[in-house]
């Protein structure tokens, strides 16, 4: 089982049940503790990073979107697929069963919807339907426009939420439309194959996770059809490479080698925070205690964005961010480090 809690962010969560959707892929309904329920509020697209204990002793992180909607009362849920080969996903898989304790730190990430009252497009391949499920059933719970999911699969067997998916279609029949494409009857999902079934959808904001070549494959589609490419969000899988849970060591820093003050809004709270030149923003306010959202570490999942109001940083590497964000000043946190004395930023 996973360790004792080190780290100031992670909570304890308990399996409540395990529920085999396929041959491969378990969900597991968990309940966050009633002190740190507050923490697991979440917005549908977001995910969790699940501490779980590594095969060399380390802490393996590993994040899963979460299949719940936060509009629809249901338990929180993330949906696990075996990755053949994979430690994680079969950990999860093999060994987790109902009472037992996840380490997870709060919900993050920013694969979802800035508003839930316009039609939608939205795009899965195997376990990307997850947080693409979770936009779905909170647009039709919270929303009034129409989503469209075309959800691919290798074959029928391998279709998580398929029962799930089906009721979903016959309470919305004039607002959810779902299309399966099957690889087995199919082919591949090429971008020239998928244009036709996208076409009368490419003026709606995409929503789109899966394998990186479908992932590609969409978006190649789209634009041939004129979709602009910042109305098409992608969410890519991966695992995490770092030990995301140690606590981050801040260098004290002098006058000498720069640096200044950083004042940070999260939560409606303001912190005015000593800033030396060479820590990234994210570890000196994990430092000084403040809670402020993170999952890689490694500037890659944008679970840390936040937005420069004045003054100057840099990045040292950004995996997840475009240059439309950038334009608008986002930054990741995890990655940022000052240019100027001051520095503002907001959470909101
Ligand atoms: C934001 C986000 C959300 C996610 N949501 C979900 C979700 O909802 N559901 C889901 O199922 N997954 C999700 N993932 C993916 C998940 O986090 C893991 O990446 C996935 O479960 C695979 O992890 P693993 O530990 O099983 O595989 P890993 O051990 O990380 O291995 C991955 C692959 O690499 C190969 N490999 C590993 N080590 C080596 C090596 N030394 N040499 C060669 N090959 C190697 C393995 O054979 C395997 O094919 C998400 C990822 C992110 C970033
Ligand atoms: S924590 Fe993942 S990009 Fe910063």
């Amino acid at each position: 089982m996973p360790e004792p809690t080190t780290g100031a962010r992670t909570h304890r969560l308990r399996v409540v049940e395990v529920v085999a959707e396929t041959a491969d892929a378990h969900s597991l309904v968990l309940q966050a503790p009633r002190e740190s329920a507050d923490r697991f509020t979440y917005r549908p697209g977001q995910f969790l990073t699940l501490k779980l204990p590594g095969a060399d002793g380390r802490p393996a992180a590993r994040c899963y979107s979460l299949s719940s909607s936060p509009h629809t009362g249901e338990p929180l849920k993330i949906t696990v697929k075996r990755v053949a080969g994979g430690y994680g996903s079969n950990w999860v898989c093999d060994r987790l069963t109902a009472g037992d304790e996840l380490e997870v730190l709060p919900p993050a990430g920013t694969f979802t919807p800035a508003s839930l009252g316009h039609d939608l497009l939205l795009v899965a391949g195997g376990s990307g339907i997850t947080p693409v499920l979770s936009i779905a059933k909170s647009a039709l719970a919270e929303g009034r426009g129409r989503v469209m999911l075309l959800y691919a699969n290798r074959d029928e067997s391998s279709v998580i939420f398929r029962d799930e998916l089906r009721e979903l279609t016959e309470d919305h029949p004039d607002r959810l439309l779902v299309i399966h494409w099957l690889e087995s009857l199919q082919g591949l999902p090429a971008a020239d194959l998928l244009a036709a079934p996208l076409a009368p959808y490419a003026d709606r904001e995409a929503f789109v996770c899966g394998p990186q070549p479908l992932m590609d494959a969409v978006e190649q589609a789209l634009r041939s059809l004129g979709a602009p490419g910042d109305r098409i969000h992608r969410e890519r899988f991966f695992s995490l490479g770092a030990d995301v849970f140690d606590a981050p060591a801040v260098p004290s820093g002098t006058a000498a080698e720069g640096g200044g003050t950083a004042e940070v809004e999260l939560d409606g709270e303001t912190h005015t925070v000593a800033w030396p030149a060479a820590a990234p923003l994210l570890d000196v306010l994990l430092a000084a205690g403040v809670d402020a959202p993170y999952s890689c570490r490694e500037g890659a999942c944008s679970a840390c964005t936040c937005r420069v109001v004045a003054g100057e940083v840099k990045m040292l590497r950004n995996d997840a961010l475009d240059d439309q964000d950038i334009a608008e000043g986002y930054v990741l946190a995890c990655q940022a480090l000052p240019l100027t004395d001051r520095v503002e930023i907001t959470y909101s």
